[in-house]
């Protein structure tokens, strides 16, 4: 084997999909210096579940799983874990969770739980009478579809509405068939696009045998069936407020008052300008990646959703707002999410089962308001810093320990090094030639 192509690479086994790799693109074998085997999982079970969840799997890529304790979230107070490579995003929800946890902590409210499919199809036949016949079609497509929904129906979910939209003014013949669903604790991908391609073929059928369709419009084009990731009507809010006096001194010996105008002002801003609400939601999805990796749900599908979201009203603006109304300070965030907390990887990857355990295994509605409240305490942290400190200090404080480790300071050195660039600008050559200094 030595080609940078190759047919039948998945027929390969780990080891040889490693040789394959290592003659083919490698500068240094992995055999000599093994990286790739060095994070195979000891438990063999284990890392064939693993490695059952995706293809052509050679290794592990590792992540670090982090804790943020102390979020008081509607009464309950939760440890919650976050999987996540930037330094600083743990810290600073530990450390807005502390801080609201002594002022009433998060208060959440779901605001919806729907999600949607849609059988997208052409036909060339009357507008008028699709939308008469409609009602026809619907009790048609519910009766063949309802063997495959029964189990959700017995978990108070299924199907809650079903619509015809003409999109024939911008597409010729063009309609679609969208899908209201309630998937109880399931994200419900899989429940939702076997349903959706269930109708495309009850559709199929309808238009072949009704005797409602003239004979010379028989004929329908399915063009897909697939869940929509735009959920904006299955949403959670996270809100924290307070007596603005309440907020206290800040770094910097900022005021409370100031403090409050000026993160309001930051706030408006992400509203108001879409580079700065890229951003703003960026801090925000910090910490809910974090929380839905960690949980072993599709951090994909959240961000998709709450980016679409953001830019609902035709401009990308900031999922959170923020009021000061009466003396009191109150920040809050609307974000759609898609989740689950049975099937997927929720059940089947080792640790996502353990963050569920470590939080109490919450419903998917209770996992919504643990995620937005992480985000909106990502996004209060990340402010606050911002309109007192600046950011770079506490970022600096992360990547001098991460430059110390690297260089294999020893816990002494880290002190004295801590000290020495208390007041300096960090650096790589900078930290070196200090080891290197105190090392001689
Ligand atoms: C960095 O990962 C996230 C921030 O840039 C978010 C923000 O600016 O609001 C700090």
């Amino acid at each position: 084997m030595n080609s940078k192509s190759i047919s039948g690479f998945s027929k390969l086994n780990k080891t040889q999909k490693i040789e394959w790799l290592s003659n083919n693109y490698l500068k240094e074998r992995d055999d000599e210096h093994p990286v790739f085997e060095t994070y195979w999982l000891p438990d063999k079970y284990v890392q064939k579940v693993i490695d059952g969840f995706s293809e052509n799997t050679i290794s592990n890529f590792i992540m670090p799983y982090g804790l943020a304790p102390n979020f008081m979230i509607d009464g309950e107070i939760y440890c919650v874990p976050m999987v996540i490579e930037e330094s600083s995003v743990v810290a600073a929800a530990s450390s807005a969770a502390k801080y609201w946890l002594d002022r009433g902590g998060f208060k959440t409210t779901i605001l919806g739980t729907t999600k949607v499919g849609q059988v997208h199809f052409k036909w060339n036949g009357n507008k008028e009478l699709i939308q008469s016949i409609f009602p026809d079609i619907e009790s048609h497509l519910l009766q063949n579809v309802r063997p495959l929904i029964e189990n959700m129906s017995k978990r108070g979910g299924g199907i809650t509405k079903i619509e015809l939209i003409n999109f024939t003014d911008d597409e010729p013949d063009l309609y679609q068939i969208r899908v209201h669903f309630e998937t109880c604790d399931s994200m419900g991908a899989n429940f939702i696009n076997s349903v959706l391609e269930n109708f495309a073929s009850g559709l199929e059928e309808y238009f072949v045998d009704s005797e409602l369709i003239p004979d010379e419009y028989r004929d329908i084009n399915i063009i897909m069936s697939i869940l929509s990731n735009y959920t904006p009507e299955c949403v959670v809010r996270a809100e924290v407020s307070c007596n603005i006096q309440e907020l206290g001194i800040f770094a910097n010996g900022m005021m409370a008052e100031q403090l409050a105008e000026k993160f309001r002002t930051a706030v408006k801003i992400a509203h108001i300008d879409p580079y700065r609400a890229t951003t703003h939601n960026k801090g925000i999805f910090n910490g809910i990646d974090a929380v839905i990796l960690a949980t072993g749900n599709d951090f994909r599908a959240t961000e998709a959703a709450g980016h679409a979201y953001a830019a609902r009203d035709g401009q990308y603006r900031s999922l959170s707002y923020c009021e000061i109304e009466d003396g009191i300070f109150r920040f809050w965030l609307d974000v759609p999410m898609a989740i689950g907390t049975v099937g997927g990887l929720t059940s089947l990857h080792p640790l996502a089962k353990k963050t569920l355990d470590i939080m109490g295994n919450p419903s998917a509605q209770q996992l919504m308001r643990i995620i937005a409240s992480v985000g909106l305490a990502q996004n209060f942290a990340a402010v606050r810093s911002l309109v007192t400190t600046g950011i770079q200090q506490g970022h600096m404080k992360m990547h001098l320990m991460n430059i110390l480790n690297h260089l294999a300071a020893t816990e002494a050195q880290c002190v004295e090094a801590v000290v020495f660039f208390e007041d300096k600008t960090v650096s790589f050559s900078g930290v070196r030639d200090f080891l290197n200094c105190i090392r001689n």
